[in-house]
């Protein structure tokens, strides 16, 4: 067994004296050990107030999203013991309202992108509400490739890995297109391409994107970005 060393971003916005920095905590591996168990670890014996986000352990809530040794990653999913020399560097996401440490609030975020990208299905007729009209016939391929987008957990993984997101805070980013996308294939979605170039025809959409893939990269459910941007590209020019 050997000793990790943690080096955590520690900074609470809420509290009106106190700086970022960064502290070192000392902690034994144990067989196994995921950054979830690492945390808690911490927390339980050293730092009681750290904060970070946890609720599933199993890569499925999308909330344990952090920067570790550089890279975006779901840190309940991600093992100590890749990391070779021991050094483990914890950073928030960063693009999103610090909460505070390695806490931040991606789902104030993605609420705010699917309203401003209208991450919904629009459907022109009015329906009734009937069980008998809850399903709908759709075909198999059609409807894998639509629960191939949904498997999306809104981690903002891809956010953070993403320059032009940094670069410009209104690019909707790769999970603004993979909902896009999504709601694109829907034969449901009344939708036409014209009026989703309104919304992806310019530079904070398909457009502003520079398509170096880091979104894809760091994705934790292997989505496929390019596949899905290039598709997009291809709806914005059936618009013009
Ligand atoms: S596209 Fe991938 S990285 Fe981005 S929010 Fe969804 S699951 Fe996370
Ligand atoms: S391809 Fe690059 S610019 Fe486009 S969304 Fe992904 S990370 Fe951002
Ligand atoms: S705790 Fe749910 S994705 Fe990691």
């Amino acid at each position: 067994m050997r000793t990790l060393t943690f080096h955590i971003f520690r900074f609470d916005p809420q509290l009106e004296n106190d700086q970022p920095r960064v502290e070192q905590y000392q902690l034994e591996e144990t067989d196994g050990m995921t950054l979830f168990i690492a945390l808690n670890a911490i927390r339980e014996h050293q730092a009681p107030d750290l904060k970070f986000d946890f609720v599933c352990r199993a890569g499925i809530c999308g909330s344990s999203g952090m920067v570790v040794n550089g890279t975006p990653v779901l840190a309940c999913r991600t093992l100590t013991s890749q990391y070779t020399d021991g050094h483990i560097h914890l950073h928030p996401l960063p693009g999103f309202e610090l909460i505070g440490d390695l806490s931040v609030n991606t789902g104030k975020f993605m609420r705010a992108l699917s309203e401003r990208i209208g991450a919904w299905l629009h459907s022109h007729h009015e329906q009734s509400i009937s069980i008998h009209q809850i399903e709908a016939r759709m075909e198999p391929a059609k409807a894998e490739a639509i629960y191939e987008l949904d498997r999306c957990i809104e981690c903002g993984c891809c956010v953070s890995a993403c320059a032009t997101k940094a670069m410009k805070d209104e690019f909707i980013g790769a999970v603004g297109m993979i909902k896009l996308a999504r709601f694109a294939l829907d034969p449901r979605d009344s939708r036409t391409s014209k009026d989703y170039y309104e919304v992806l025809g310019n530079e904070n959409g398909v457009f502003g994107c520079m398509t170096l893939l880091g979104c894809q990269d760091v994705c934790p459910k292997n989505l496929s970005h390019q596949t899905q941007i290039a598709y997009l590209r291809r709806q914005m020019l059936t618009a013009l």
